[in-house]
């Protein structure tokens, strides 16, 4: 899983782009997968320590992850979401290697990240490993996974594209209703 998608920018987002990342976090976590009911925000993201990460490929708004320090140089990386039409595409390895690259260039040490269980072989890949035993979380069993930041590469991204559109919903409806 070496292979780099020239299309794909990623970027921290900040206003408007924050918003388009909190929408494709609704439209993954709560409408498509409905692990969370009403909204997947919480107290992390009103926390200024987070970093908040939007993924386009071309000029469609494709992706999300956040990351936050816990202590010591300890970090957290969660809501990875691929928009379906995006997915297979590497955008969710290049959100991923970017959030590493990022935590790792601010001196953390290992990033934690609760994982649903068909995704855990996609982290393995990308270079992470199982630490402990898989457990509840929002409902789902996860596998508690961790990365060695000192082992990140300090990888640059296409940023981001002057034009930015977020597709229609209807894409996640016409999922479910499939
Ligand atoms: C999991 C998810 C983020 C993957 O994103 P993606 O953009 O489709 O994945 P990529 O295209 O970057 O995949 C990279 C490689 O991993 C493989 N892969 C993707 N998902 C995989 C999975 N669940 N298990 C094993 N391999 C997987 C791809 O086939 C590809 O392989 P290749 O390099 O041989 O071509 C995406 O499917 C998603 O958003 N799912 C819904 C939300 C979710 O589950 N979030 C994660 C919570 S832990």
């Amino acid at each position: 899983m070496t292979a780099r998608a020239a299309d794909i920018g990623v970027w921290r987002a900040v206003g408007r782009d924050l918003a388009r990342h909190y929408a494709i976090r609704q439209r993954v976590f709560v409408l498509e997968q409905r692990i969370m009911e009403m909204t997947d925000l919480d107290a992390h993201d009103r926390d200024p320590n987070t970093i908040h990460v939007l993924a386009a490929q071309g000029s469609c708004a494709a992706g999300t992850v956040r990351l936050y320090p816990l202590e010591g140089e300890l970090w957290q990386g969660d809501r990875l979401a691929v928009l379906p039409s995006h997915r297979s595409s590497m955008v969710g390895a290049e959100l991923v290697r970017f959030a590493v690259a990022t935590a790792g260039g601010l001196g953390g040490a290992q990033m934690l990240a609760q994982i649903q269980l068909p995704n855990v072989r996609f982290f393995e890949r990308l270079g992470w490993t199982r630490a402990g035993a898989a457990a509840p979380y929002c409902g789902l069993p996860h596998q508690p996974m961790v990365y060695d930041l000192t082992k990140a590469p300090a990888t640059t991204w296409p940023g981001r594209p002057d034009e930015l559109v977020l597709e229609p919903l209807i894409e996640v409806q016409d999922l479910r209703a499939g």
